[in-house]
């Protein structure tokens, strides 16, 4: 400490008050507290320190810690892509959501240009619409048709440009819309009749 700084603090008196007790060999220590805005200011932080360490990571299992928000957030978007029944290849379902899925599928991957807009049958493909079928008639045997096709009858394989998932919703469509629908110029049964 200058002589200097010292005489800010005003007169040889006055300063007395600002010495601690401490006294090496003749050295005298200075009290000098720093103001109480600051220590609030401190005292503050270590509060919201306790708070924070708390509240993010310390109350156990109150689901705010990294690892909980983790999970919260793959599970949320987990459920988003479940949400598109074009994507999620798990079991056979025939829900209005596979259907609708389903039905744009069936235009937008051209099966209409053999099996009609409405799924009528035409000149080479048969009719989808009626309980006859060439092929089976049970879901894993649609499937299989749409996913390895019948070549040797002109039926395209799919496999390459569908998914598992957009061929089990084109299915569903067939199954769960198209038949029974009675369109008009349905094509000639084919096959054996399925119950
Ligand atoms: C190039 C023409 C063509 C296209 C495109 C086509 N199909 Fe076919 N499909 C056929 C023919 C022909 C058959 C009859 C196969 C047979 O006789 O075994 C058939 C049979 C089927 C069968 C079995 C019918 C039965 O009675 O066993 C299903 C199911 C089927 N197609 C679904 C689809 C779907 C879904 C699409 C579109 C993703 C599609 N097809 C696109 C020509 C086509």
């Amino acid at each position: 400490m200058t002589d200097k700084s010292m005489q800010t603090k005003g007169d040889g008196h006055k300063q007395e008050k600002y010495f601690s007790d401490h006294d090496y060999d003749g050295i005298k220590e200075l009290n000098n507290p720093s103001p109480y805005w600051v220590l609030l200011l401190f005292l503050g932080t270590i509060g919201f320190s306790l708070f924070y360490a708390v509240h993010y990571f310390g109350y156990p299992d109150n689901g705010r810690d990294q690892y909980s928000e983790y999970n919260k957030q793959m599970a949320m978007a987990g459920k988003k892509s479940d949400q598109n029944p074009a994507t999620q290849a798990g079991a056979f379902v025939m829900d209005q959501a596979q259907m609708d899925a389903g039905a744009k599928l069936f235009t937008e991957k051209g099966c209409i240009a053999c099996h009609g807009a409405k799924g009528e049958g035409n000149a080479i493909g048969p009719n989808m619409t009626d309980k006859f079928w060439i092929n089976g008639c049970k879901p894993v045997d649609l499937i299989k048709v749409v996913t390895e096709g019948v070549p040797a009858k002109g039926m395209t394989p799919f496999k390459s440009m569908m998914t598992e998932a957009q061929i089990k919703s084109v299915v569903a469509y067939i199954l769960g819309a198209l038949v029974g629908s009675n369109p008009p110029n349905a094509k000639a049964q084919q096959g054996v009749e399925c119950k």
